[in-house]
């Protein structure tokens, strides 16, 4: 773990991740999609923003704590949902969940994760929510809310941004696919990073076969993706959903419901019409949509048209708490965060995703300091010197 003591930010912990992890499996988490565009997006709007410093305004007491649905959280951060996280390090969704835990934020359990979502609710008493994809089935999806209710999870993210299944070529070209299979287009990748084949995939064979979906029903848990022409899809998507089915989700869930994948204006408002406790604009992180916009481009516009009928986060592309700061002077109240955690937690497990976070925690908490505001209540529009590249 040495190694994972002296990293100092986010790409330091991309870094030892690179190393770590086949080929195969960090492309699966580094890359975007088509010709990358929207990856870089992302990051050039964020990096437009600029943070006005303040001086001599006492920040001798600063406050990053705020409440998200009605619950304290220290943070205004919350651990994205990422399928497979469980490739990364051996159960690697409890892993992460725990970190987060530590850090006081909540963790977003996947639907395509490698971890059954009862282990992962054993393995963490704290806030636990469950995303969700909908399928053509409407049992499926029934099932996997009734199962996520039965194991006291505490909120249910709907995704709603990722209807097909996105062409991301590198992963078919590095013969990736869940489950993992060993084929001549990995078999040296594996070779290679003996580290990660004994201690993550030899740990799963150990305890009872290679990783796959446990969250899915029997019939389709060995389902596999990636594998030559197909891509990157672990199950169908319901491709006639529309926004009735937000209703009929929010009729068998009680809890907090949340739509994550929001990518315009019109369908925020579609929906916090149909009941959303919070809505997530996102591109998925670069991942879906290549030409999509940046989802913190949009986020001024979102906020006004939204006019707070329901709290709005963003996600894709943070690495930085300014870039947590930034957000939230654009009136976001949280921030997802999607790769940032991934790489610590590829880079050290537990202990890698609590460092990240913990980057993210020291970031804001200086950010803060410099842009003279004690506390989150503080951030707003006029902590930024202009908007950038954002839409006004
Ligand atoms: C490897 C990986 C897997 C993902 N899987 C899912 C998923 O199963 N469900 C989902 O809603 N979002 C998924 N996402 C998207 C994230 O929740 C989040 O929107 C995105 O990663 C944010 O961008 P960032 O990675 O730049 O922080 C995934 C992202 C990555 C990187």
């Amino acid at each position: 773990m040495k190694a994972l003591e002296r990293t100092c930010n986010i790409d330091d912990l991309r870094r030892l991740a690179k190393q770590r992890l086949p080929r195969g499996v960090y492309e699966f988490v580094a890359r975007g999609t088509e010709d990358e565009v929207g990856l870089g997006h992302n990051r050039t709007v964020l990096d437009s923003i600029k943070i006005k410093p303040r001086v001599l305004t006492d920040v001798s007491r600063r406050d990053t704590s705020t409440t998200l649905l009605g619950r304290g959280q220290k943070l205004p951060l919350i651990v994205g949902p990422t399928g497979a996280a469980g490739l990364l390090w051996y159960q690697g969704e409890a892993q992460l969940a725990r970190a987060a835990a530590a850090a006081g934020v909540p963790y977003v359990l996947a639907m395509s994760s490698i971890t059954p979502l009862e282990d992962v609710r054993a393995a963490c008493d704290g806030q636990l929510w469950f995303q969700l994809y909908l399928s053509p089935e409407q049992e499926i999806s029934d099932g996997m809310i009734d199962r996520a209710r039965a194991a006291r999870f505490d909120a249910l993210v709907l995704t709603v941004d990722t209807v097909v299944s996105p062409n991301r070529e590198y992963n078919s070209r590095n013969g990736f696919s869940v489950p993992v299979t060993v084929n001549r287009r990995n078999i040296f990748d594996f070779a290679l990073h003996p580290r990660w084949t004994l201690g993550v995939i030899g740990r799963y064979l150990a305890n009872g076969g290679m990783p796959r979906f446990e969250n899915y029903p029997q019939g389709m848990r060995n389902s596999v993706a990636g594998r030559q022409k197909q891509r990157w899809a672990p199950v169908k998507r319901d491709e006639s959903a529309d926004w009735r089915a937000v209703a009929q989700v929010r009729k068998r869930w009680s809890g907090p419901l949340i739509v994550k994948g929001i990518g315009c204006v019109e369908d925020a408002l579609a929906a916090a019409q149909a009941g959303a406790d919070a809505i997530i604009v996102s591109n998925h992180g670069g991942r879906n949509v290549d030409s999509a916009v940046s989802p913190t481009q949009l986020l001024p516009r979102v906020v006004a048209a939204v006019a707070g009928r329901c709290p709005v986060w963003v996600d894709s592309g943070f690495v930085r708490g300014s870039d947590v700061f930034k957000a939230l002077a654009l009136g976001a109240e949280a921030v997802l965060l999607g790769r940032a955690t991934l790489y610590g937690l590829a880079a050290g497990g537990e202990a890698g995703g609590l460092r990240s976070l913990t980057f993210f925690k020291e970031e804001l908490d200086r950010c803060m300091a410099f842009a003279g505001t004690p506390d989150l209540a503080a951030i707003n529009a006029h902590c930024l010197q202009d908007f950038g590249l954002v839409y006004r």
